[in-house]
């Protein structure tokens, strides 16, 4: 069966959690993983990511969406750009929160958005019991994580729960993912913060082939988890 969480609120155990925060935590990370980082560590929260701050590491997050004080990047895919085999530290309000909640109860959790819409398709393949997350925003349905549920939704073959249909016909009602993300709250808040360059970024559907799995959740630190490629 392929079912979406609307919110991290209807999260639940399933074979395989495809986490989506669009704008922009997991096109942030699938970035980063396609320009050279290493790996990406998600952490819940800007504590607990500056914590995890030593040699080698790059710390990124977001307070409203632009940098947070005392760290090195903030949470913009554009800034993704050569990371020399480092590892990249990212915390965000709501999408690395899911992320991380997420690795608690599935077996398997992928990073979802529209850079790697293809390839996560394919890496999703013909699995059962596969769960959508849409990260959502400070607990409310966010446009952009619905469309992109309906985009990966439609490409699953399947058994489909009435959220995955519902996300579907949305995603129908659009005629571009650009149209869809402009239509977004989120989006007008990025355009406030003079981030809409992003929005147009994050648009971009299935130029990467880089689909970030959660490799190791805990390390002895519970909110971390540590995410690798797996090129489908
Ligand atoms: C989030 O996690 O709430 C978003 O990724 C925020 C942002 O776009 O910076």
């Amino acid at each position: 069966v392929i079912d979406v969480a609307l919110t991290r609120a209807e999260l639940r155990p399933a074979s395989i959690a495809v986490v989506i925060d669009v704008l922009r935590a997991t096109s942030t990370a699938t970035q980063a993983l396609a320009s050279g980082f290493r790996s990406v560590r998600c952490a819940d929260s800007l504590g607990h990511a500056q914590r995890l701050r030593a040699p080698g590491r790059v710390l990124a997050g977001e307070l409203r969406c632009v940098m947070a004080p005392g760290f090195d990047l903030g949470n913009s895919p554009l800034e993704m750009v050569d990371g020399d085999g480092a590892e990249l530290v990212l915390a965000t309000t709501n999408g690395t929160p899911a992320i991380v909640a997420a690795a608690a109860v599935a077996d398997t959790v992928l990073l979802g958005c529209l850079l790697n819409l293809d390839a996560l398709a394919s890496a999703v393949g013909s699995a059962e019991d596969v769960q959508i997350v849409c990260s959502g925003t400070d607990g409310a349905v966010a446009l952009e994580d619905v469309y992109a549920a309906g985009r990966l939704s439609a490409r699953l073959g399947g058994e489909r729960t009435d959220a995955a249909r519902a996300c579907e016909a949305v995603a129908r009602g659009f005629s571009s993912p650009f149209e869809a993300l402009s239509a977004s709250a989120d989006a007008r808040v990025l355009v406030a913060a003079g981030l809409a360059q992003d929005i147009s970024y994050c648009s971009i559907e299935s130029g990467l082939s880089t689909v970030p799995r959660v490799s190791v959740a805990g390390c002895g630190v519970a909110s971390i988890v540590a995410c690798d490629t797996v090129t489908a």
